[in-house]
């Protein structure tokens, strides 16, 4: 049974033939007559939008549901709610406010889990940023790239995805907001360089690609005052880039909040790859859905 809590439960060459399986618009009906469920314990625009499209690319019925519905732990076990799904559908992928509930459904092995974002993860965005860096520069290998801001869930997934196609990382986070060293050690592992400093000029000096995220993620509302005084100085300016590489791109998962994390002319400016990999977030999810339940 194949799931996607991280990115790294492809192994390497899981994830080029994940990139390949993206490009390929022709997609076979693999899912003709099968259901998905698609659990949101939080708000979503992209994923919802991309995985129902994947789904229905493929042949299958997205379900979507609304994490109050079902009640994850409250109204019933995460076991006992993934042994059910399981009946109805072919795969059960699922944003959670817990990692721990993606892996109390996976422990089931009753039916492949994808997993939507959690608070430590997001393997489907890093799979659609290399797949959008991938359209843009041929290769991936011997590639560098900055992150700039918080070091979370988006940054995690991505510093492994990189590593594992041989792009190397900068990571320029405040004190406090740093990537974990179990992360830094398992993409180092790879043979990537990834540097890790307070400094985001240094972080985004001759860089291919400059990505951020936002300073208060979902469920960090309560520390959104305390972050936006901390993440001062490392908005990503016009000033920024101009450190990258001359044709160096601008990437967001989205949603971005122009004035904070990233200014307006650079996210509305040529540089900006934020539509494509919201695009990319679809033909990521279809490549995704076919991994799982392949042999
Ligand atoms: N990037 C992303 O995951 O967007 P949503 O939260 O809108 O799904
Ligand atoms: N880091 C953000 C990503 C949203 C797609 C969050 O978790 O809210």
């Amino acid at each position: 049974m194949r799931h996607l809590l991280e990115v790294d439960d492809l192994s390497e060459a899981d994830l080029v033939s994940v990139l390949a399986a993206a490009a390929n618009r022709r997609p076979e009906r693999i899912l003709e007559g099968r259901g998905v469920a698609l659990i949101f314990e939080k708000p979503s625009n992209r994923t919802r939008n991309a995985f129902e499209m994947a789904v229905v690319a493929l042949g299958g019925h997205p379900v979507a549901i609304r994490g109050e519905e079902i009640g994850i732990a409250t109204r019933e076990s995460v076991e006992d709610v993934t042994r059910v799904l399981a009946r109805y559908h072919a795969i059960v992928a699922a944003r959670v406010v817990e990692h721990a509930s993606l892996e109390g459904m996976a422990s089931v092995d009753a039916v492949p889990v994808v997993n939507l974002l959690s608070e430590l993860s997001h393997p489907s965005q890093a799979v659609a940023d290399l797949l959008t860096m991938q359209q843009r520069w041929g290769t991936l290998k011997g590639r560098r790239v900055a992150w700039v801001g918080d070091a979370n869930n988006v940054a995690r997934s991505l510093v492994i995805a990189c590593s594992m196609v041989g792009v190397d990382v900068a990571v320029a986070s405040p004190r406090g907001y740093e990537l974990d060293e179990a992360t830094l050690d398992a993409a180092r592992s790879r043979g990537v360089t990834v540097e890790v400093t307070t400094d985001p000029y240094s972080a985004v000096g001759g860089v291919d690609a400059v990505c951020t995220d936002v300073w208060v993620s979902m469920g960090q509302e309560d520390e959104a005052a305390e972050r936006v005084e901390a993440f001062r100085g490392f908005c990503v300016t016009e000033e920024l880039m101009l450190r990258a590489e001359p044709d160096a791109v601008f990437m967001h998962c989205l949603p971005a909040h122009r004035g904070m994390e990233v200014e307006a002319s650079v996210i509305d400016g040529p540089r900006s790859a934020v539509w494509d990999q919201a695009e990319n977030r679809m033909h990521a999810a279809r490549a995704i859905c076919e991994w799982v339940v392949s042999e």
